[in-house]
This record gives C-alpha cells, structure tokens and sequence, in this order.
C-alpha cells in the first residue's frame, strides 16, 4: 500500500486529526516550528504515558531479572569517544547543485544509475560528506574543545557505562537487564514522515547482559517477546514484519539482528531493532576508562565481560504506529437513515488515552447531571476518564469515536429511576467498535472497565 494515492491521503488525514484532536503539534508552530521537533498535546501525552507505562511493566515490573534506571542526557565526552559515536555515528549527506537542497545520500531515488534530487530533480548532485548526527554542546561557560559533549543520540550508553555500579546493587546474576526509557536527540539530515523520524525522541531500551553461550538463544527469545508486546498493545501482526539483517550489513560487532517493522501508509519502515550486539560496548567502556566491567561467575569462578542482546525501540515511532493501526472511516447511518462518516481510532483499551467518556443524558437535569458527577468521582482514581455534558449524546459518542474512548456510560432516566424500577440504578455502556450498548449495574461500571483496560 506504500506511495500510491490513498495512502497518501491515509496519512495526511491522520496528520490532520492529530492536530484537531491534540495529539500532536508541530514544536513552537506560532513561530514556523522547528523542523523535526514536535510536541504531543492532551490525548497524545496520554498515549504516549500508558505506551511507555505498559513497556515499563512488561519489560521490568513483571520480571525479576530486569531492573530500571534514569541516566541523565549529557554524559562524558569520553562515553561517546569509547563507543565509537564521536567517530562514526554519521550519515552521508549531499548537496544538490542546481536548488541547494540537502540530503541523506542512502535515501534518494535513483534513475538510469543516478541519484536524484527529489526536490528539483537534478541529478548534479555533491560528493557524499560524512555527517555526525550528534548534537555537539559545551558544558559550563567555556566554549572550548575541552567543555565539549553531546545530547545523548541513544539511551544505552548510560546503561553500559552504569553497568558495574547496577549489577553491585541489584546483586542479580547473569543474565539479567538494565532498562531506561528516556529521551535522545539526533540532528537527522531529513527529518521526514511526521514524527518517524524526529531530531527529538524518546526510545525504551533494554540491555539484557548473559554469557557468551546464551546470546543467540536470547535473540530468538528477545525478539518474540518484543512481537508478544505489540500483539498485548493492539498492533495486528499483520501488519508487522521481521527483518533478519544479513551479516554482512550487521555492524562489525553485531552476531545477529532482527528489524521489526511496520506498515506505516508511507511505507514499511523500522520500528524496533533487537541485535545481539555480544560484549563490544562493556568491552570498549573497560578500554577506555581503565575501570573493570567484567562479571564474576560464582560457578565456573570465571571473569568475563558480559555479552548482551539489545531491544530497542521508539516510543515515537510506536506512538505514530498505534495511531496509523488504530484510524478507521466508516460509513454509518443514523435512526432517521442519514449516513455519515464515522472516524474511530481503534485503539486497544489498554493504551487508550482516555478510558471511558461519561455522560448526563440532559445537562439541565440535575439528578443525571450529579449521577454522572458520581460516576466520574468513582472512576478517575483508576482510570483517565471524560465527562461531556454538551450537545446531542450522538455527537459526544462521535467525539469520543474520534478520541480513541473505547467505552462511554450515558446515565438516562431509566438509571434515576424515572421510567421505574426495572433498569433503576443501571446504566448504558457503550462499546466504541461495535457501538453496542448494553445495561450494566451502577455497582458493576468500575469492575466491567478495569478488566478491560488492564
Ligand atoms: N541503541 C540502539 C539504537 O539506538 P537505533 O536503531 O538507532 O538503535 C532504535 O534506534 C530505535 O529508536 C529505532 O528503531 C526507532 O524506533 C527509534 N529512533 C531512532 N532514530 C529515530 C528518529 N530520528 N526519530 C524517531 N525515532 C527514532
């Protein structure tokens, strides 16, 4: 489905729905934004909290052999000049001659064996330059070499150079993790794609350390929990694809890595890696420091440098991959037979921003009014919940449909009691994907959702 017409069309109305809604704006937009940066607004912080809250449970709550940790962005000039950053972290980057464009080399369509300049399309382009995607900074009021460093372009180095202070205070034994969700900067040549690729990210990463016998079993291991997460986060294996990097494109101390893709409308493009990346950055760390990092094995009695399996992803990417999985239109028609389009985001409840919408059939009644009130006192400390008492109760639902709300509780007059006693005390819950309405027990609203939402 990539590049053709209705794909295109497929993301600009997300594009656009994002912004209607408040799940993501483009950074500083009174003043032209700045390209490659974007902040999330109400509905998508929301998203974006109970994706990283659910990462965080599954990958370090529900183990025992996984602990967490907070690195700070800027580290030690030194980390990036040990593990090989400062050197090679670049992209090669060309010029076009004709319009001044500026591109990322590897990603130009080419014609007749000639790349292209996809603004323009000259093909008189630059030489490719290598381009080191680290944000450079001076730390304190020296602007000299020596106060040079970088924002981190990845969470992992924290986690490696951290290694030896986690492992004596957690006095876990191989193999075990050491997970960080947190932000990383890279200033990309393109950034393109909405957020995909952004200069400003977030990932969760996960470096899992064992001896070097056990790493290929966790690769495997690694890369069918990490299928199972977005499976339990509603992305449809259908739409995911496993890429076996072939040796010869792995980085030279990489023994094996998997890409998990997605099909996002503009194309199948990385999600997450899990590469076997074995002992090369512990073992770069311990050169360059001149500080052990090595493993004792109480067993074997052994000194070794620990190998580790690396699951990495981004919470952007994965962000904008539940939106594009979770958009549908749908055609509906109403009881007096007007059809209209339904816009839903069908995400699973779990990551649902908001959970469930409440609503007082009338405004200007107050018993529903103050039913509803109670309902929403009973749920907010469980659960991200909404209460609209404004316009037709269709057009709430629609607002909710578009919001991604998987469930809303109307309070009618059957619940007050009005209409006598057999529905007295009930409510109508509505299930956003079906639209199917039910009657449940006030005594039961809390029960019924937090089961679904867990
Ligand atoms: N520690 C390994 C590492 O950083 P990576 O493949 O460069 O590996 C891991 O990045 C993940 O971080 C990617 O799969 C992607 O989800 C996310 N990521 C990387 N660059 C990004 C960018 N410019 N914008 C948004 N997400 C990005």
């Amino acid at each position: 489905m990539a590049h053709d017409k209705s794909a295109f069309e497929r993301m600009e109305k997300i594009v656009s729905l994002c912004k209607r809604r408040g799940f993501i704006f483009q950074s500083s937009e009174i003043y032209g934004g700045l390209n490659g940066c974007w902040d999330y607004g109400p509905l998508g912080t929301e998203l974006k909290r109970n994706l990283k809250d659910f990462w965080w449970r599954r990958m370090v709550r529900e183990r025992d052999d996984v602990v967490g940790m907070d690195g700070s962005i800027l580290m030690n000039r030194q980390v990036w000049v040990a593990s090989g950053h400062e050197a090679t972290f670049t992209d090669p980057m060309v010029d076009c001659r004709n319009c001044r464009s500026r591109f990322r080399a590897d990603q130009l369509p080419e014609k007749n064996g000639r790349k292209q300049c996809t603004v323009c399309g000259s093909d008189d382009l630059t030489e490719p330059r290598a381009f080191n995607l680290m944000f450079k900074t001076y730390v304190g009021a020296t602007e000299d070499e020596s106060a040079v460093t970088y924002l981190r372009p990845e969470t992992a180095q924290a986690i490696f150079v951290q290694f030896k202070n986690i492992l004596e205070v957690s006095r876990k034994k191989l193999p075990f993790g050491i997970a960080q969700v947190g932000k990383a900067f890279r200033n990309e040549i393109n950034p393109r794609n909405f957020t995909f690729r952004s200069r400003e990210f977030e990932q969760m990463e996960l470096e899992y350390f064992c001896r070097p016998d056990q790493g290929l079993e966790l690769l495997e291991y690694w890369l069918k929990e990490r299928l199972r997460f977005y499976s339990d986060i509603g992305i449809s294996s259908d739409l995911l694809h496993v890429h076996k990097i072939p040796p010869e494109e792995c980085a030279h101390y990489s023994k094996g890595t998997y890409d998990i893709e997605f099909e996002f409308p503009f194309g199948v493009q990385e999600l997450e890696g899990v590469a076997y990346r074995t002992d090369y950055d512990l073992t770069q760390h311990q050169k360059a420091s001149g500080k052990p990092l090595e493993y004792f094995d109480e067993e074997t009695k052994q000194h070794f440098v620990p190998h580790v399996v690396e699951p990495s992803a981004g919470v952007d990417r994965t962000v904008l991959a539940l939106l594009c999985a979770a958009f549908d239109e749908e055609h509906v028609t109403d009881e007096k037979g007007k059809t209209e389009t339904r816009t839903v985001l069908r995400f699973h409840p779990r990551i649902a921003p908001i959970k469930c919408g409440v609503f007082p059939l009338l405004k200007n009644n107050e018993r529903l009014v103050g039913q509803a009130r109670e309902i929403v006192d009973l749920l907010r400390p469980h659960m991200m919940v909404f209460y609209d008492e404004s316009g037709a109760i269709g057009r709430r639902y629609r607002r909710q449909d578009e919001a991604g709300t998987p469930f809303g509780v109307t309070v009618d007059f059957d619940t007050i009691g009005e209409n006598g006693p057999v529905n007295n005390d009930t409510v109508t819950m509505r299930e956003r994907d079906s639209m199917k309405q039910e009657r449940i027990a006030l005594a039961e609203i809390k029960s019924f959702l937090l089961e679904r939402i867990s």
